[in-house]
């Protein structure tokens, strides 16, 4: 206890996502699952003086059972990553299916793990979980989570640049809601811990809150054709997932964004969809996460006009993505 899973462990994010875990000392098994490679890189991780016991398997022989088998988080990066010119949203037709299939293995082998979700279209693959979770009798909403964590990781950096000072970057915290997708993605840098310079102006406070939503376009471009973030992105997973993995080791007080099933805190999710003005099934707000998961959703607080407009125009794409996802599995084609 506790066992660890990579879903998708051999792909760009996989590899480096599966390192930093085995490198966690919480971790105490890893059972890495991909359709290529896992048993190499499993026997790669395999030699690194950390306790975490590792296995890798492939789909045949119930290679994916196997790996499930007794996990307590599940952590899925499979699927194919964005080339230039595409949104997250033109990923659905592939990653839909894989996502489906993983969550079907999950919600018979192992349904009281911890999921988390990176596979994109985050605001869609997640809904897509929930369903076939809701199929199988076993969803819990407090243990479902989007790992948006990578939006919030950018938020610091980029305000550590604007205050000129890269050190600061582990400090600062922005919380990041919305969800994971262009304007979807909703910085609320009113509520930062460090505050922007009195001089910046609502022109460069713009081009700073489209650079959070389009961060990931930058590395997008910059590879040129060979995927989207990796290794940022691998660091962020195993953020997220060392906060889970600390919460259920009993430590108090660990808040953090995701996106969620608003009904895991049904209080806290009733207020959060007053003050959004809309009766949206899944958001990423501050959560507060416990050793049964989601204990806490968080208001969004006071908020300025401008970040009140940006969750209007957040709202109707969240909407269409959530649907979806919710009809693929409910009503697929
Ligand atoms: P990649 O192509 O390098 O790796 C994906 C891996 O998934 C491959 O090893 C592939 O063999 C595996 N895979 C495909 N079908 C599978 C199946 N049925 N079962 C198990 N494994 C399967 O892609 P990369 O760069 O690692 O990205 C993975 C996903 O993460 C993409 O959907 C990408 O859009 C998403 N992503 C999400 C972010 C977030 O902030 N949530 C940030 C960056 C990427």
């Amino acid at each position: 206890m506790p066992k660890a899973v990579v879903l998708g462990a051999a792909g760009g994010i996989g590899q480096p996502l599966a390192l930093l875990l085995k490198s966690n000392p919480l971790v105490t098994e890893l059972g890495l699952y991909d359709i290529v490679n896992t048993p190499g890189v499993a026997a790669d991780l395999s030699h690194i003086s950390t306790p975490a016991k590792v296995e890798g398997y492939l789909p045949p022989n119930d290679g994916l059972k196997k790996t499930l088998t007794g996990a307590d988080i599940v952590v899925i990066p499979a699927g194919v990553p964005r080339k230039p010119g595409m949104t997250r949203d033109d990923l659905f037709k592939i990653n839909a299916g894989i996502v489906r299939d993983l969550a079907t293995g999950i919600a018979t082998t192992a349904p009281k793990a911890f999921v988390l979700v990176i596979s994109n279209p985050v605001n869609s693959t997640v809904p897509i979980v929930a369903e076939v979770f809701k199929k199988h009798g076993v969803f819990d909403p407090k243990k479902l989570f989007g790992v948006t964590t990578l939006d919030v990781v950018r938020a610091s950096t980029f305000v550590a640049e604007v205050l000129g000072d890269l050190s600061k970057a582990p400090e600062i915290t922005v919380p990041v809601v919305g969800g994971h997708s262009g304007v979807t993605i909703v910085p609320l840098l009113s509520k930062a811990s460090h505050p922007l310079p009195s001089s910046f102006s609502s022109d460069e406070r713009d081009k700073l809150v489209n650079r959070i939503q389009f961060g990931g376009d930058e590395v997008v471009k910059a590879k040129d054709g060979a995927g989207s973030a990796t290794l940022s992105m691998a660091y962020a997973g195993a953020e997220f997932a060392t906060k889970v993995l600390r919460a259920v080791a009993g430590e108090k007080g660990i808040v953090t964004p995701s996106y969620v099933h608003l009904t895991a805190d049904p209080a806290g999710g009733d207020a959060l969809k007053k003050e959004i003005g809309a009766d949206l099934e899944f958001f990423s707000s501050n959560v507060e996460i416990g050793p049964e998961g989601v204990s806490k959703i968080h208001p969004l607080g006071k908020i300025t006009e401008h970040e009140q407009t940006l969750i209007k125009a957040a709202v109707p794409e969240l909407v269409g993505n959530i649907e979806k996802g919710v009809n693929f599995i409910k009503a697929p084609k």
